[in-house]
């Protein structure tokens, strides 16, 4: 399925099949998935992948008992490390772009410089947790893309307990659980789709509110 298609037909799934997700395609969807943009490309995504049943019960338990945690065969436990933002990460990621000739010393040392108070001031962010949200959904909406591409469906989620799917999963109190993210094939019959609100309502042009004018539409 080609992207256009994966964007438009994709799904919430609310009920799945039995069926396993092979284990080439699951790593293809988790690869892309990680391919996202992050800034400074420090990556901050973690991602628990839950597929033995007793850990699925267990998580279904902090889920408000979704069915579809029960039923995918796979569901991600989708977190954001703020410890991304921390020296040892950045060093990590310098040298990941000096092995892909990406990086020199000019823009290892901005990075030392300013990664540090940008953390520390967040001007684009009000907490942490805001920068290893926005980075780690990125990741999430890139999978749930890439996985209709193989015909794989998914169900994305806010309707969990934090805590206590951190407690239940070993999950260290620097690490922010973002969503959990159901994966496998969907069982008909399929949600409906909701609709969108029209362009108008929600871009605008130049300042806030402003209508947009488009020569297409
Ligand atoms: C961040 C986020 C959290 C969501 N949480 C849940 C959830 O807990 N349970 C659920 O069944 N669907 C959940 N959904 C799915 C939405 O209900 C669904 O995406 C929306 O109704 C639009 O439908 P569509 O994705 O099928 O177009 C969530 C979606 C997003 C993006």
């Amino acid at each position: 399925m080609d992207l256009q298609q994966a964007i438009n037909e994709r799904r919430a799934a609310r009920a799945f099949t039995g069926d396993p997700i092979p284990d080439v395609t699951l790593e293809a969807i988790l690869r892309m998935g990680t391919q996202a943009p992050s800034g400074f490309n420090l990556q901050p995504w973690r991602f628990i992948v839950v597929r033995n049943g007793e850990n699925k019960s267990k998580l279904q338990e902090c889920a408000f008992n979704q069915r579809q945690v029960g039923e995918a065969p796979v569901v991600l436990i989708c977190c954001g490390d703020r410890a991304a933002l921390n020296s040892d990460n950045i060093e990590a990621v310098i040298g990941l772009g000096e092995n892909n000739n990406a990086m020199n010393d000019q823009y290892a040392n901005y990075m030392r410089n300013t990664i540090p108070s940008f953390a520390e001031n967040g001007p684009s962010f009000g907490s942490t947790e805001v920068w290893t949200n926005r980075h780690t959904m990125l990741a999430v909406a890139q999978m749930m893309l890439a996985a209709k591409s193989f015909g794989v469906d998914s169900c994305p989620m806010e309707g969990f307990v934090a805590s206590q799917v951190k407690s239940a999963f070993n999950i260290p109190e620097n690490v922010d659980v973002c969503c959990l993210l159901a994966l496998g094939y969907a069982k008909e019959p399929y949600k409906q789709y909701g609709g969108r609100f029209h362009l108008k309502q929600v871009c605008y042009g130049e300042s806030y509110g402003d209508s947009l004018t488009l020569a297409s539409s």
